[in-house]
């Protein structure tokens, strides 16, 4: 009798909820002008790549945000953290208080243009929905991601997708076969907003290129093949990034001269993104990358990954 009481009191208070959230780089990012709300335009390709965060949502007194890993000091723990703001607006919607504490195991490196802040929040969006046992559908989730920030919707997403509007619209996009990546973390991070404003100071100046439509990228992504793929990889905001960080030169020649088929900034940066060709021309670029000194510290992933998921939930107490 005693024991079955213990059980039941036991089994309301919810386990851990696990969730993966996947990082992404723009294989097409094209920028267009201004808008009237500070944003601009975009038409991007999105894909969610194998590095990734790992968080742990629990049950807790009081809304509480924990950082390790990759970066972890730089990251805030307080209210300007995205997750926190995902944590308070679900809890409004659901009608409850957000008293969880959020553990966020960082491999995705912090403000790297590899919207790492994002995936978080959308995790935390996936996290409580199952903690919470909510049941929103993913468009319900999707609309308040983008409330959140442009990229948090593909961090839900994840796959392979084209962006419009400030990148929070999203078409599922064909991507056959896995794609093989390095990426060149860079010491110190970017801010989006600041690689934005160079892009606008640079266009008033001159007139750099800027990337036409992505078609012929969405064709050679479902073919699957990675060298159809690597000449049409683009970045608007490279241009910007690299006058910012002029080191960034250095870091995507060295990979390309390492034998990737193709580099490019990841988003607005200082993360460098090298296409390669199979697992092992991937690991050995990584290693010569490495080994030139032109990055912080190097990693290989693949994409596409699926989107923010749960990966386990332990049902014991
Ligand atoms: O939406 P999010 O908060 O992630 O955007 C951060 C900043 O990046 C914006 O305030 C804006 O300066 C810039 N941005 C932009 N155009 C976009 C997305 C972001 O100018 N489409």
């Amino acid at each position: 009798q005693h024991l079955l009481g213990l059980g039941t009191v036991l089994s309301v208070v919810p386990s851990p909820v696990t969730v993966r959230a996947p990082s992404k780089v723009n294989l097409h990012l094209g920028v267009g002008d201004l808008r009237a709300d500070g944003y601009h335009e975009l038409t991007t390709v999105f894909q969610a790549l194998s590095l990734a965060d790992d968080l742990e949502i629990a049950p807790a007194n009081s809304l509480t945000l924990r950082v390790t890993g990759e970066g972890a000091a730089e990251v805030p723990t307080d209210r300007t953290n995205l997750v926190w703001k995902a944590a308070v607006r679900l809890a409004q919607l659901a009608g409850r208080a957000p008293l969880v504490e959020i553990t966020i195991d960082k491999g995705i490196p912090v403000a790297g243009g590899m919207a790492g802040g994002s995936a978080d929040a959308a995790a935390t969006l996936v996290g409580l929905n199952e903690l919470w046992e909510l049941g929103l559908h993913r468009d319900e989730l999707a609309a308040v991601a983008a409330e959140l920030g442009s990229d948090v919707p593909f961090a839900l997403h994840g796959g392979t997708a084209l962006g419009t509007g400030r990148g929070e619209r999203l078409l599922p996009v064909l991507a056959r076969n896995s794609f093989h990546w390095v990426l060149a973390l860079a010491k110190g991070g970017l801010s989006t907003p600041e690689v934005f404003t160079e892009l606008d100071r640079l266009r008033v100046q001159g007139n750099p290129p800027r990337l036409g439509e992505p078609q012929a990228l969405m064709q050679a992504l479902a073919s699957g093949d990675p060298h159809q793929l690597a000449p049409l990889l683009g970045n608007d905001l490279q241009a910007a990034a690299v006058s910012l960080r002029p080191d960034l030169r250095r870091t995507l020649r060295a990979g390309v001269e390492a034998g990737a088929l193709a580099g490019l900034v990841s988003g607005s940066g200082p993360t460098c993104a090298f296409l390669c060709e199979t697992t092992e021309s991937a690991v050995a670029v990584a290693a010569e990358l490495s080994g030139a000194g032109v990055a912080r510290s190097v990693r290989t992933a693949t994409g596409p990954v699926p989107g923010a998921r749960i990966t386990s939930q332990d049902e014991s107490p």
